[in-house]
């Protein structure tokens, strides 16, 4: 018999009988190295990420990225930095933008020494989110705040303000032109995602935190999902919405329309209204990803 299903026993045949005697066969799971990221800061793996498997970090024209109509995969070796217009030694990459389909942008700003940032353009409000490093955010009085790793801050449309650095920091940023609201004004906030609270999530096991207020002035917000190795999202969401998501720890499988991606931290996802959506946390370690998600509009 020439059919392939016979081949296919045969090598996982061969290689549990392999396994069973060698202990790290070629058909074992690479076991992930708990030790090396145990040690480092939060978010570490964001700005120091490794292509898995890593003896194909170097393979010429080898790339995770995959770009669609309805969703996007932007993996590290894909990022393309160059200087932030408006910002003062700092480079960018935007990852997700409306040329994709989005209406909004979501890009991972390098502050270096000395660095300030510019202000959005008119009527456009902004999030910041420090993945590495630490920032001071100024507003027009004056009044500072010091913003390490896991805090972010939200500021209104036509908030003056600038944030600078004088080390090397890490922000991912989203903006988006502010869908007002008559007799609505939204706030600017400072946080951090340690001092939000778990939130109810019916008939799911992840953890759940908002880092923005739920309530209408608000036209989006930036959610942050924990799962433990092993756990998945039991809907199967297909939805208006869109989403800008960076995963900030872990590795798993996300579903994006009928692909089915391997994932890990540093990796950036765009998922356009309806795309059908799903993840499952594997490895050994936490899955936290960041989500941006438009809500509080009617979407006609
Ligand atoms: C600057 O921030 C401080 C602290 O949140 C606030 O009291 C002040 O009103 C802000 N200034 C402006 C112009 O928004």
């Amino acid at each position: 018999m020439q059919r392939p299903e016979v081949y296919l026993l045969l090598s996982v045949t061969l290689c549990l009988i392999k396994l069973g005697r060698t202990d790290g066969g070629f058909c074992s799971a690479p076991s992930i190295l708990d030790s090396e990221t145990a040690s480092k800061p939060l978010y570490w793996k964001v700005t120091n990420p490794t292509l898995s498997p890593s003896h194909l970090q170097d393979l010429p024209g080898f790339t995770r990225s995959v770009y669609k109509r309805d969703h996007a995969l932007i993996t590290p070796e894909s990022h393309v930095f160059s200087p932030l217009p408006e910002w003062t030694n700092t480079l960018g990459a935007y990852l997700i933008t409306p040329a994709m389909g989005s209406h909004f942008v979501m890009y991972l700003a390098n502050m270096q020494e000395k660095s300030k940032s510019g202000l959005p353009p008119h009527d456009v409000e902004r999030i910041i989110f420090v993945v590495e490093g630490t920032v001071t955010l100024t507003n027009a009085s004056g009044f500072g705040s010091k913003l390490g790793v896991d805090s972010y801050a939200y500021l209104p449309p036509n908030y003056e303000h600038f944030l600078m650095s004088d080390g090397s920091a890490t922000l991912v940023v989203f903006e988006r032109r502010y869908a007002a609201l008559e007799n609505h004004i939204t706030e600017h906030i400072v946080g951090s995602t340690d001092k939000q609270p778990l939130l109810e999530t019916p008939g799911e096991v992840f953890q759940l935190r908002k880092l923005l207020p739920t309530s209408t002035p608000y036209d989006f917000n930036i959610h942050i999902m924990d799962f433990q190795p092993g756990e998945f999202l039991n809907v199967k969401e297909v939805h208006y919405n869109q989403h800008g998501l960076l995963l900030l720890e872990g590795q798993g499988i996300y579903r994006l329309g009928d692909s089915w991606y391997p994932v890990q931290a540093g990796d950036v996802i765009w998922m356009a209204p309806f795309v059908p959506q799903w993840y499952a946390a594997l490895g050994k370690t936490r899955s936290r990803y960041l989500l941006y998600k438009d809500v509080n509009r009617n979407p006609l």
